[in-house]
């Protein structure tokens, strides 16, 4: 390794969770609870750079009441699949784009760019020390590499000092009992995300202000909340963790454009790969939320799905408002989502050749 990329310290955990716990625990993991026995972390500050890179057992952090992070949430994430693959091996999809989001995110929060590939290592060495966390079946290990201002300081300008983490956890479908269709809120008094603001960056920020709204969906019998943009209230955006696609009776197919309040997702991006190979005609367009209910109506809009790592692509049955509900075709999905969804996990576990290069073995 150059001196721009330090070397990483390798500290295998004393104690680990044990073989049967483990195998229990990855019987049913859901999302997000279970967590493996190691992380990395990579320090940086001004005069030192990149420095310290760590793979070593998982343990809290102590932090100073006064850590920056904690009073101005200078925060940025990612979030990316280690997948079992049939012959035993385990495989990533995408990770390069995922490093190069975390990098845009972090010009857009005035933190440090972390190199490439010091965040490929990172998952890597992750990954590798902790390979019997991965799921078998439909199961995964989700990777959340993250970064925060470590300064402590209360001054508002840009922290000195960041801490980049990987954690890891085995994971099952985002939403509970791998349902057929989703329900989704649509968020009359709330939006993500304006012009020059964060849309676009994965910020922790982001989420926070999701929330309310999020709650609201809840509270509604909903799985997530759909928002529109912060303008006119009127055009389609995303999903509070997802973006979202609309089939249509011709086989077209539409997302809304990418332009600064909309996250720009790896999934989002290969489903319009697939979708276009496939022959479908995919339109990146405005969609607004009247044109939305009368196709729904008219039978003219067939299929509507959400796609996101975490949710992999997840049918969208029902749309519930302060003004009504709505169901998408027969509130089940439809073929369109089923065979792109079957093509992209396929490409992912290894099962459909990968003629676009996104799989990188690392097992
Ligand atoms: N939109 C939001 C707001 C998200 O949080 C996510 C999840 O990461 C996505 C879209 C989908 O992005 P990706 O496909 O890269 O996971
Ligand atoms: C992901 O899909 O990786 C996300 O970050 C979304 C979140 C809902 C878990």
């Amino acid at each position: 390794m150059s001196a721009e990329y330090p070397s990483f310290v390798r500290q295998a955990h004393g104690a680990p969770i044990a073989a049967d716990v483990r195998q229990a625990l990855l019987e049913d993991p859901g999302f997000g609870r279970v967590f493996t026995d190691h992380m990395v972390t990579i320090h940086w500050t001004r005069e030192a750079g990149w420095h310290d890179a760590k793979v070593r057992p998982r343990a809290p952090f102590t932090l100073d009441p006064a850590t920056a992070v904690l009073h101005y949430a200078q925060e940025i994430f990612e979030g990316l699949k280690a997948y079992r693959t049939k012959d035993g091996g385990v495989a990533l999809f995408r990770p390069e784009q995922n490093a190069r989001r975390f990098q845009a995110s972090a010009e857009r929060m005035a933190m440090p760019v972390l190199p490439e590939a010091l965040f490929l290592q990172a998952i890597d060495e992750l990954v590798t020390l902790d390979a019997d966390w991965i799921p078998g079946g439909e199961g995964s290990l989700y990777l959340r590499p993250f970064m925060f201002a470590s300064e402590v300081f209360l001054g508002v300008r840009p922290s000195a000092q960041y801490l980049f983490v990987v954690i890891a956890c085995p994971v099952g479908a985002y939403f509970k009992g791998g349902k057929s269709a989703v329900s989704v809120w649509l968020s009359d008094d709330y939006t993500r995300a304006a012009a020059g603001g964060t849309g676009a960056a994965k910020c922790g920020g982001n989420y926070a202000a999701s929330l309310i709204a999020q709650a609201e969906a809840i509270d509604h019998g909903c799985d997530q909340v759909v928002f529109l943009d912060a303008a006119e209230h009127r055009w389609v955006e995303e999903l509070g963790g997802m973006n979202i696609f609309f089939v249509f009776d011709d086989g077209s197919i539409l997302t809304p454009p990418l332009g600064g309040t909309i996250l720009p997702g790896i999934t989002r991006e290969s489903v319009i790969t697939l979708a276009r190979a496939q022959g479908h005609a995919v339109r990146e367009e405005r969609y607004a939320i009247d044109q939305f209910r009368a196709d729904a109506a008219s039978g003219r809009l067939r299929e509507a799905f959400a796609c996101g790592t975490a949710a992999v692509i997840s049918a969208i049955g029902e749309i519930k408002s302060s003004d009504g509900s709505f169901t998408i075709g027969n509130g089940n999905g439809g073929e369109v989502t089923a065979s792109l969804k079957a093509e992209l996990v396929g490409i992912q576990r290894g099962d459909v050749v990968d003629s676009h290069g996104w799989v990188r073995k690392i097992i």
